[in-house]
């Protein structure tokens, strides 16, 4: 199966928030992996099935510790645990000072992540430098996915880890640009921004700015999240994207992931 990873350049465009909607959409078998060297957000806004709070000892650094002794797709799920709505999850470093303790483990990972058997891993790479550690999980990844904003300085910044990137990796290349449904305007401009570099990014989507669908990866949802327009955009996105990873294709909405909201009893 395949390693996507997404990561964004500067700011905080919502990478985390697309990592868990693409995530709960996800039309096969898949792992949310947190590695956002800046610390985890899943841990702090998601909670296990039933509301309960996630185990925050079980993730990345209990794993970097097991995997002295060997690295492998039992050992990942062993230190992954559900989200309310079922997405599998492994949770991120809690803070920075954590990160030291993975010393050489993030190459091995990326491998790991794009040969696992048991499915495919969406990682969340967070925001990426030429010198953040958490670079080799980009380096393996089948599907490397940049989240921006719809504007100019989130796009100049885009163009400049872009034009690193491609030289690094030989990885499909693509773009989600976080931007209200109507700003069709702002977001072309991002596409022609694309279009001039040397080396174009081919996949391109337009997830919608929303936060009413947002809210629920806050853990605040109210209301019918599969009627908003964050997940109505995100539908095809991750259709499209899924299918670029592998030949399988079509997907359930009453297969998804969601978190639960008020407007399902528990
Ligand atoms: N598509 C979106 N629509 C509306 N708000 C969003 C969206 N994506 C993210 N946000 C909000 O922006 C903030 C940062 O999002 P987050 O996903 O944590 O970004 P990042 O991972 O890039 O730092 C959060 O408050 C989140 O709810
Ligand atoms: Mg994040």
């Amino acid at each position: 199966m395949a390693l996507v990873a997404l990561a964004s350049a500067k700011g905080s465009p919502g990478v985390t928030t697309a990592s868990l909607v693409i995530g709960a959409l996800w039309p096969r078998q898949v792992l949310l992996a947190e590695c956002d060297p800046s610390g985890s957000d899943v841990g702090i806004r998601m909670t296990a099935p039933g509301g309960t709070p996630l185990n925050s000892d079980r993730g990345l650094v209990s794993l970097a510790a097991a995997s002295r002794k060997g690295l492998g797709d039992e050992v990942v799920m062993q230190h992954s645990q559900q989200l309310d709505g079922g997405l599998d999850v492994l949770l991120g470093v809690r803070s920075p000072e954590q990160v030291g303790g993975m010393g050489g483990l993030w190459h091995p990972l990326g491998v790991t992540f794009n040969q696992m058997q048991t499915g495919d891993v969406l990682a969340d790479c967070g925001r990426i430098s030429s010198t953040s550690p958490q670079l080799p999980i980009i380096h393996s990844a089948r599907l490397i996915v940049m989240v921006c904003s719809a504007t100019g300085s989130s796009v100049a910044h885009l163009r400049e880890r872009l034009a690193t990137l491609v030289h690094h990796v030989d990885a499909q290349l693509g773009v989600i640009v976080v931007a209200d449904p109507k700003k069709r305007d702002a977001v072309k401009q991002v596409w022609s921004v694309l279009d001039a570099m040397s080396a174009p990014v081919r996949h391109r989507w337009h997830l919608a700015l929303d936060p009413v669908g947002a809210a629920f990866f806050e853990g605040q949802g109210h209301g019918r999240l599969e009627k908003t327009q964050l997940i109505r955009s995100a539908t095809d996105i991750t259709a499209e994207m899924a299918s670029l990873v592998s030949a399988q294709h079509g997907f359930d909405m009453a297969q998804a992931a969601f978190p639960q909201g008020e407007w399902n009893e528990r």
